[in-house]
């Protein structure tokens, strides 16, 4: 996590941007918003669409991204999150590279978490407790007896303020959400924006910034599930995954604390390697969860922007990459369950897809010798994940 001290003026900003937010230049109709400058494309900006109202009478708005080149992304405000991504394959033909719903419904449920922003505390906290600056702070216990996700209510269960942004790097939507002091159990009001860019170079930008008036802990990630190839199970695809060691759990999905090293085991993608290739290996960490559900310890130095991950599709050819200035990443080989039912009449199988959570590790407000996910007031918690998307023969 990146830091900054904030100036007072920097912190009103991001306030009186909320607030702007919330009063009027958020609440549209489905018209779509003109933005002068906005994206790359020759068209004046992202369009928005009205996607359904919820039983309060808050309406749910999905944008489409578009670029030069004939990518479209759809971000919703229901969880700021990513509905599709649509990339060319090898011989150009555009396919949804993401798990998704049909219906409103469906995304209001979401039990997988299709595609969100998971916060205020992406991935677990042992026990629902954490103690900061001398006290303890109680939340919900949403998986077995840990809190995930940020809790019954998470970032993924809100309706974010949206806001289509003139970029000149892209097409592009800002998401902002003020979360209240105690929300979910968690101290300090915290300020939060996500903004989405997709850029000509097939790339989609997610830059999360957020601000508190008291001591609080963040972890804030994007939950998509990817499949290049659009459809089965993505056991095939290539992975790499630029991480030395990565963080060993119990059997409750809580690290140990241990940094172990990857070499010679299941974790180690130091070289490409189908996903399938040891997802049964007879290891106790594949055991416990059900296939890959851990978080690797990125080589390099958190806060630079780096590629960490390199994805390849054989039968499409598409490839995917990943840059991010966390120093974690939640390599989750979609082990359902029970099939889930999709977008167009699809049913998902376990493995139809696969996140590339990008975050601080797990647990780390009780971990010392974690990197720290405190945020106090004064400071502004930054950062950026690159999902590049590209094709090869
Ligand atoms: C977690 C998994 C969980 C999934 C859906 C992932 O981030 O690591 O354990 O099943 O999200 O909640």
């Amino acid at each position: 996590m990146r830091r900054a001290k904030l100036s007072r003026r920097t912190i009103g900003l991001i306030v009186a941007l909320a607030v702007a937010c919330t009063a009027a230049a958020c609440s549209r109709s489905d018209e779509p918003p003109v933005v002068t400058g906005a994206g790359t494309a020759g068209d004046a900006g992202p369009s928005a669409e009205v996607i359904g109202t919820l039983p309060d009478g808050t309406t749910v708005e999905r944008f489409t991204l578009r670029n030069a080149t004939g990518m479209e992304v759809t971000v919703a405000t229901l969880g700021a999150a990513i509905h599709s991504i649509r990339t060319p394959d090898r011989s150009g033909a555009l396919g949804d590279v993401v798990l998704g719903f049909e219906t409103l419904d469906q995304w209001v449920a979401n039990p997988p978490y299709f595609g969100v922003i998971v916060g205020r505390y992406a991935n677990r906290i042992a026990g629902g407790r954490f103690t900061l600056d001398g006290t303890t702070y109680t939340l919900a216990t949403n998986d077995g007896p840990n809190h995930l996700h940020g809790g019954t209510r998470g970032f993924d269960k809100v309706v974010w303020q949206a806001e289509p942004l003139p970029t000149a790097g892209g097409q592009a939507v800002r998401f902002s959400y003020v979360s209240p002091d105690g929300e979910e159990g968690y101290p300090g009001t915290l300020t939060v924006n996500v903004t989405y860019t997709l850029t000509d170079d097939n790339e989609l930008r997610l830059d999360y910034e957020a601000a508190t008036d008291a001591p609080t802990v963040v972890n804030l990630s994007n939950h998509a599930y990817f499949n290049l190839a659009g459809d089965g199970t993505v056991l095939d695809h290539e992975l790499q995954i630029d991480a030395d060691r990565y963080t060993p759990v119990d059997a409750t999905l809580i690290p140990t604390g241990e940094l172990a090293p990857v070499e010679g085991t299941p974790f180690d993608f130091r070289s490409p390697t189908p996903i399938g290739a040891r997802i049964d290996a007879d290891h106790e960490q594949i055991a416990i969860g059900g296939g890959y559900d851990h978080n690797f310890v990125l080589n390099g130095t958190a806060g630079d922007l780096r590629t960490v991950v390199r994805v390849y599709e054989p039968t499409s050819g598409r490839t995917l990459e990943v840059d991010t200035t966390e120093p974690g990443l939640q390599f989750y080989s979609g082990n359902f369950g029970s099939p889930i039912e999709g977008r167009g009449g699809r049913t998902y199988p376990r493995h139809a897809g696969f996140c590339l959570e990008t975050q601080h590790f797990p647990d780390s407000p009780n971990q010392p010798s974690f990197p720290s996910t405190v945020l106090r007031p004064g400071e502004t918690f930054t950062s950026t994940t690159v999902f590049r998307f590209g094709v090869r023969p």
